[in-house]
């Protein structure tokens, strides 16, 4: 496979193109934002943890059935993805309450919820990622209901496969964010990345093993992906 020209340059990777129109190379970058871009710093090894984190979820997340863009990992910062057009939707699912969460209604961090809760964000730098609820999405021409209804049943199904994988090495899923692409078929496919970059995830002692680490300046970012990554290899 031939790696060709970049198609794309986000916060966290770059997407290049491939000799197969279907196929693109994505390379993960030792960066690290928050505050939607505003904070940034170079974490060396990042890429190579969240890369490699990633791909085991995702290929768990195939073997178990649910259809995602995931290939193959072709080093230790890259994969090939199967090309899909971005939904411009941040799916947030949440197991209890955490973030912006208990931001805005006042909670304290922790309790878990009755149900998981289902939340969409517009992806949209100039705007911030708005909140939006499905009226909008449907408004904006992002999903039709059907999708919208579908896009949420695989989030949830998703959610119960991964905070398996994640329990089996003692971490408790608080909340993930996740992305959907179509592919050239149409079909509506899991997309971009499952890492500690978009997943809560704590341990037993109720440690922050995620990107938290580094928006409250907890410690070192790569020691505890380094920590979440040994685990993973070990299931
Ligand atoms: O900040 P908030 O509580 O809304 O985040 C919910 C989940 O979505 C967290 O796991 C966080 O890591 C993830 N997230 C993300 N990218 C964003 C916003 C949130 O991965 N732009």
């Amino acid at each position: 496979m031939q790696k060709g020209e970049l198609l794309y340059e986000g916060k966290a990777k770059k997407l290049y193109a491939t000799d197969d129109e279907n196929v693109v190379w994505v390379e993960h970058l030792d960066q690290a934002t928050a505050l939607n871009g505003l904070r940034k710093e170079q974490i060396i090894g990042k890429s190579a943890l969240n890369n490699q984190i990633s791909s085991i979820m995702f290929e768990k997340l195939n073997a178990k059935g649910i259809k995602t863009d995931f290939i193959e990992m072709i080093s230790k910062t890259e994969q090939l993805n199967e090309k899909v057009e971005i939904i411009p939707l941040e799916v947030v699912l949440r197991n209890r309450v955490a973030g912006s969460f208990a931001k805005r209604f006042g909670l304290e961090e922790g309790e878990v919820l009755r149900n998981p809760i289902i939340e969409f964000y517009y992806k949209s730098d100039a705007l911030d990622d708005p909140f939006i609820n499905d009226e909008h999405v449907k408004y904006l021409g992002i999903a039709t209901d059907d999708e919208i209804a579908d896009l949420k049943k695989e989030t949830l199904k998703i959610n119960e496969i991964v905070k398996e994988i994640w329990a089996s090495i003692d971490l408790s899923l608080v909340d993930f964010k996740i992305e959907f692409g179509r592919n050239k078929a149409g079909e509506i496919i899991l997309a971009d990345e499952i890492s500690p970059d978009c997943t809560r995830l704590w341990d037993k002692e109720g440690h922050h093993m995620d990107k938290d680490v580094f928006r409250r300046n907890l410690g070192s970012l790569t020691d505890v992906y380094d920590e979440v990554l040994r685990r993973l290899q070990g299931v």
